[in-house]
């Protein structure tokens, strides 16, 4: 008799469904062999266009592309086989109109596999996250600190500061929930706005920046690692890969320049 075990991947209402119930976790990934590693710990992974920065060493996620986020999204989905993978629409493939959008994220899905695409944007992408969901595209929003607006933002900061800005954050978190997103990112917010928005919306929210009050949390995995040279306030080092890599790569190269590298377990031997 065979036994067949068959690991089913996590979906988006899988994800929908956690609301209020056991934290979310997650982390971005977009690499075959880090998506690997991180599966089995995951909830879902996300394909953020952070991999401008951490990737390409870009300032901004503005310049990513659509190719650039579908290439590590095949990568990603190559390399896990149980976590729900998300696939973040870049700037400029998705703002235009619904109709875009839906051509953008449909590229992504067809040419990835992937479960679920994020948009950042509130109650002005609200329609297009309606289309989107209509035609059969699972959306996870992102409200708050909008990286791909860094222009009209004017910098990194931190929203929800004033009550004026609460409450656009908080009308935008409304209209991307009505809109049919699954679940949404809440990034860069003060923790009583992340609370009350968690409170508020039916669906999870996955914060960034916006405290334990969320149902889930994510991180760039790179900055948990340690890998990343500057990290912001709201993240924790897990980990000091950074200075790992530098102490493995200092003892290759003196290994190289001694010639003790390859040594006699590395070199191949005629067959005697
Ligand atoms: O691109 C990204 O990594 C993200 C997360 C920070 C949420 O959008």
């Amino acid at each position: 008799m065979s036994v067949e075990v068959n690991t089913r991947r996590l979906t988006a209402i899988d994800i929908r469904g956690r609301k209020g119930g056991e934290p979310i976790v997650s982390l971005t990934a977009y690499h075959a062999h880090t998506a690997s590693i991180i599966d089995r710990f995951v909830d879902f992974m996300l394909v953020g266009d952070s991999l401008g920065m951490v990737m390409h060493g870009l300032e901004t996620t503005v310049p990513v592309t659509l190719d650039m986020m579908i290439l590590q999204g095949q990568a990603v989905m190559r390399g896990s086989k149980r976590a729900l993978v998300v696939v973040d629409l870049p700037f400029g493939s998705y703002e235009e109109s619904p109709a875009v959008a839906f051509r953008s994220a449909a590229r992504i899905m067809k040419e990835t596999g992937c479960g679920a695409v994020k948009m950042e944007g509130g109650r002005h992408m609200a329609e297009t996250v309606r289309f989107l969901v209509e035609r059969g595209v699972p959306v996870m929003g992102h409200v708050g600190l909008t990286p791909q607006s860094i222009n009209t933002m004017g910098g990194f900061k931190v929203q929800g500061r004033s009550e004026e800005s609460a409450a656009a954050v908080l009308a935008d978190a409304d209209a991307i929930a009505a809109a049919g997103a699954f679940s949404m990112v809440v990034e860069g917010v003060v923790e009583p706005l992340a609370r009350e928005i968690t409170t508020r919306v039916p669906i999870p929210t996955i914060g960034i920046g916006a405290s334990s009050a969320c149902d889930g949390q994510i991180l760039v995995l790179e900055d948990m690692l340690g890998l990343s040279p500057r990290v912001p306030k709201f993240v924790k080092r897990y980990g000091a890969l950074g200075a790992l890599i530098e102490e493995s790569v200092a003892a290759y190269a003196e290994e190289v320049r001694a010639r003790s590298f390859p040594g006699e377990d590395n070199v191949y031997q005629p067959k005697r």
